[in-house]
């Protein structure tokens, strides 16, 4: 039902697969004597949160919380705005934030200076997508899974609308689902 909107797969579920477990393993090795905590930003983390933990062999534990900078349409706000704060402390702590992918950048600075100022020892991203050209802030996540170009996608904890988080790969969505949002 949810394909015939879709103009075509950008990243199927065997590379996701295979990404996390580089970026798994890399995380493994950067943080071998370290017990990391890492941030999930709801909702769309959570298919690679889940994805991305399976491969990381540390004594490591997981978190989430809810950040909001797109309200529904294909273009991101210039306001972010925290929905779901942390149960945790993060000082002393070295944080790891999993986010479904790297736009503008506005979110991923506004959550890493808080989680700075919070007292964290450390604070990186790991982030599924990277699309660097819709860039407005300078940001570079220090583990990428795949650099995208500068198209609106769904799937795999991305969404348009709150739909298509459960599509098993990243696709492109067509045009027409979109085309008469005003946002
Ligand atoms: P940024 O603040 O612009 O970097 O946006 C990050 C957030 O915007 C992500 O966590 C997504 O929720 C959303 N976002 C950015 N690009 C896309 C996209 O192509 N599809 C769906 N959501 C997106």
């Amino acid at each position: 039902m949810l394909e015939k909107d879709i103009e075509r797969i950008l990243v199927d579920h065997k590379k996701i697969v295979e990404v996390s477990k580089k970026l798994g393993n890399q995380i493994t090795n950067d943080y071998h004597d370290k017990k990391p905590l890492i941030i999930g930003l709801l909702n769309g983390c959570l298919p690679f949160l889940a994805e991305l933990m399976k491969h990381i062999d540390l004594y490591c534990e997981y978190e989430v919380m809810s950040v909001k900078s797109y309200h529904g349409g294909t273009k991101s706000v210039g306001n972010v705005k925290i929905v779901k704060d942390l149960d945790v402390s993060v000082e002393g702590r070295h944080v790891i934030i999993a986010e479904d992918i790297v736009d503008t950048g506005r979110t991923i600075n506004v959550v890493k200076d808080l989680l700075t100022y919070r007292g964290a020892a450390s604070v990186e991203v790991a982030t599924l997508l990277d699309k660097p050209e819709g860039r407005i802030e300078a940001f570079v996540p220090k583990y990428i899974g795949v650099t995208i170009p500068k198209v609106f996608v769904v799937g795999f904890g991305l969404d348009y609308d709150d739909y298509y988080r459960n599509l098993p790969y990243v696709g492109v969505l067509k045009e027409s689902v979109y085309k008469n949002d005003i946002s």
